[in-house]
Parts: C-alpha cells; sequence; structure tokens
C-alpha cells in the first residue's frame, strides 16, 4: 500500500514550482480596480489580523455558544447566485429567521470578523479545494456565497471537469474548487462489480497540486442497500461483501493519512480535516426523546455542551489525525454543529424531503469557513 501511495505522488515538484513562480511575478504586475480601496483596507486588515494572532494562542476558538447577533447573516441567501435547491431554505419557504441571527462566540476569545476581500487578497494567485460528499459541497457553497457578498460586482466564472467544479475569482486569480469524493478512497469497476478500496488512493495527484484542501468523508460509510454505491470492500489482500463500518472508515481514512504523510508538501499546501457534521434525527440525543427530525427546530441549544456527546467516529477521526506527522488542522465543527439542531433544510427545499443533515445557506456553514478564516490568517 505504501508504495502505490508513493509512486502516486512522485511527480515533478521543481517544474511546479518554476511555474509558480512563473505566475506569481505575473500576478503582482497585474492591475487591479479596487487597489486604492485595498491599501487603506489591508493596513486595518494587518492590526486586525496581528491582534488575532496574540489573542489566539490561549483560545480554543471551538469552545463556545451561541449567542444572538443582530449584524448576522453575514449576507442576504436571495442575493447569492450559486445556492443549489437542497440548501437554499429561504426561498422554500422557511419561516423563521432565528437561525440566521446566531453568532458563534468562543469562550476566551472573539472570531475575527469574516473579510472577504482580505481572504481574496491573501489567496492572490492561489487554488483552495474542499475535497469530500455534499458536505463539502455544502460549504463550499456558503464559502461562495460569503465571498460574493464581500465582491459582487466582481467577475467570476466556472469551470467543470469531471468531478471537480472551480468558482474562479478572475480580478484575484483566486480559484475556489470543489472535488466530490464519497470516500477519499477509490470505488473501481471490476469484473466482479464495484470495489471500494480501502488502500487505494488515486486521485491525490491533484489534491497536492492546491494551496489550500479541506477534506471531508463520513455520511457515506454506513450507506446500505440501494443507495450504497459498491458492491464489494477490498481490505488488503481480502475483498467482502461487507465489513464494519466503522472499521472500514477507520482504515479508509488511514490510507488518507498515509498520503498526507508521503504526498503533501507542507511549505505548498496547507492541509486541514473537517470534523464530522452531525445530523439531527435523534431527539435522545438532545433529550427530546419523541423528537425523530429537526422539522420542528428553530432555536440552538443553549451553552457549549451537547447532552449525548460526540459521535463515535469524531473519537475516529482525532485519532487518525495524531498519527499524521505533517501539520493537518482539524477544524473541529462537530460540538458546534450538534448544538445547531435548527440550522438544517429540513423540508425547506426542492425536493420537499426531510432533510436533517445538510445545512441551510446563509447559516451554520458561514461559521466553519469563518473558523477556516481564522485558521488561515494566524
Ligand atoms: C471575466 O474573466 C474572463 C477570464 O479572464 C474573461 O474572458 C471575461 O471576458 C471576463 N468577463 C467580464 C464581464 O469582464
Ligand atoms: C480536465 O481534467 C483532466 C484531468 O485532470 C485534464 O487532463 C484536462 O486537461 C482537464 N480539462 C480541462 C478543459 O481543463
Ligand atoms: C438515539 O440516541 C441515543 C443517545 O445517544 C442512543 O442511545 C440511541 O441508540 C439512538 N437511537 C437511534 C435510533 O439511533
Ligand atoms: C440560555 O442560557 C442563558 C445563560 O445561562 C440564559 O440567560 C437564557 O435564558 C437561556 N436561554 C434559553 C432559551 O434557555
Amino acid at each position: 500500500m505504501d508504495s502505490l501511495i508513493t509512486r502516486s505522488c512522485s511527480s515533478s515538484n521543481s517544474l511546479f514550482f518554476i511555474a509558480l513562480l512563473v505566475f506569481f511575478s505575473h500576478l503582482s504586475f497585474a492591475s487591479c480596480s479596487d487597489h486604492h480601496d485595498l491599501e487603506s483596507f489591508r493596513g486595518i486588515l494587518k492590526r486586525e489580523s496581528t491582534k488575532w494572532r496574540k489573542q489566539k494562542q490561549t483560545c480554543d476558538v471551538y469552545q463556545g455558544s451561541w449567542v444572538l447577533d443582530d449584524s448576522y447573516p453575514l449576507y442576504d441567501s436571495l442575493d447569492c447566485p450559486f445556492i443549489r435547491k437542497e440548501f437554499d431554505c429561504i426561498k422554500y419557504g422557511r419561516p423563521d429567521r432565528f437561525y440566521l441571527k446566531y453568532k458563534w462566540q468562543p469562550n476566551d476569545c472573539d472570531l475575527p470578523r469574516f473579510d472577504g476581500i482580505d481572504f481574496l487578497t491573501r489567496l492572490k494567485g492561489k487554488k483552495i479545494m474542499f475535497v469530500g460528499d455534499s458536505v463539502s459541497l455544502n460549504q463550499w457553497q456558503s464559502l461562495l456565497c460569503l465571498l460574493h457578498a464581500s465582491v459582487p460586482r466582481s467577475n467570476i466564472t466556472q469551470e467543470n471537469n469531471g468531478s471537480v467544479s472551480s468558482m474562479i475569482f478572475q480580478d484575484y486569480g483566486v480559484s475556489v474548487m470543489l472535488f466530490s469524493s464519497h470516500y477519499l478512497v477509490d470505488i473501481e469497476e471490476e469484473d466482479i462489480g464495484r470495489v471500494l478500496k480501502l488502500d487505494s488512493l488515486k486521485n491525490g495527484e491533484l489534491w497536492k497540486e492546491m494551496d489550500v484542501v479541506i477534506f471531508n468523508t463520513w455520511l457515506w460509510w454506513y450507506r446500505s442497500g440501494p443507495k450504497q454505491p459498491w458492491d464489494y470492500v477490498q481490505d488488503g489482500e481480502s475483498i467482502l461483501k461487507d465489513m464494519d463500518r466503522m472499521e472500514a472508515f477507520r482504515k479508509g481514512l488511514t490510507t488518507w493519512a498515509k498520503w498526507v504523510n508521503s504526498c503533501v508538501n507542507p511549505t505548498k499546501t496547507k492541509v486541514i480535516f473537517q470534523g464530522i457534521s452531525p445530523s439531527h434525527y435523534n431527539g435522545t440525543e438532545w433529550n427530546e426523546p419523541d423528537v425523530t427530525n429537526c422539522g420542528k427546530e428553530t432555536q440552538p441549544i443553549n451553552g457549549s455542551s451537547y447532552p449525548s456527546g460526540l459521535p463515535r467516529a469524531a473519537y475516529v477521526v482525532k485519532d487518525v489525525l495524531s498519527q499524521i506527522e505533517k501539520p493537518v488542522h482539524l477544524l473541529d465543527i462537530t460540538t458546534l454543529s450538534q448544538l445547531r439542531k435548527d440550522g438544517h433544510p429540513s423540508s425547506y427545499n426542492a425536493f420537499r424531503g426531510m432533510d436533517c443533515t445538510h445545512w441551510c445557506i446563509a447559516g451554520v456553514q458561514d461559521t466553519w469557513n469563518q473558523l477556516l478564516y481564522a485558521f488561515l490568517i494566524s
């Protein structure tokens, strides 16, 4: 397995660096229409981010609670052109608005305000990619809306190629990309059928060319029946009809971890893993045993802890990540999102199905992206 991964990441790094240098030197001569505004902005932001760096050293931003803040949401979802029918809650009739008004308040510090112009300026000429399932798609769209709200008149173009969708903020040369992958590891079509290969990861070639990558996988590991997109699972030499799903998840994630260790160049690429995104179908978890979905939820849970604690998979994630030698940041959104039983589309989507897995846009994932921003500027 190790040799498979290593082989798949031995391309010409030096050539790529030369290409990158050429790209950067080209960009620094490019003119930018927002130039004057930007100069004064940058002064303020530099002070903001210095303050933030000082503060952050003693602060776990993932420990905190949700507080009402009238300046939220950070944008009007009706003005965002990127939202898919699954997540566009207001458009599909969601009547309550409290869920839009909550800000995440860490216990020991304040998060920096999300600033799209600063985000795009810092990432000038770079590529940021979400890799994962529909929760990644959901977060990608939230980030696009946040950025679009900051630069509503800028030139944004779209490119789709196979598993990759890119939105390119042309005035900054920033690509905000999505790579769809349910499991991170491969599924291959073989004579016996579709095989989920826990030891094989072949898409990394593209991922390691990114400047920032945010990975996620979880939603699909317990899928079975007609929704399961594989027929067999391969674990080492054994080809099995099925196996313990949590064990499969751990093995798949470990293959990804090995790929990070052997293939990622940490001076080029910042690697982030998005923690387990919780769903809300089981009211026992929040002390309302008769509740079986999020359909009537309009308020977050008060305080900092979720009655049932973390899901098992969150421990697997922490355990596997702790074995990676290269720097990987855990975007640890599990607990803060568990508190947001009110944040899901429920039936306010184009399909009217009860969805307590994904998140309304605008909404909870804007905070995930705010936390992502806070990490990137620290
Ligand atoms: C947007 O950028 C693309 C790529 O640089 C360019 O071809 C296109 O003409 C631009 N559109 C506008 C409206 O400026
Ligand atoms: C699409 O992706 C493939 C594989 O990464 C690449 O070879 C091809 O050039 C891409 N096509 C476009 C139009 O970008
Ligand atoms: C609901 O959550 C409780 C508490 O975590 C757990 O004991 C129970 O098994 C869950 N029920 C279902 C149907 O998953
Ligand atoms: C949440 O907790 C705060 C502080 O303990 C309290 O003032 C507030 O009334 C609580 N809200 C709800 C809805 O329970």
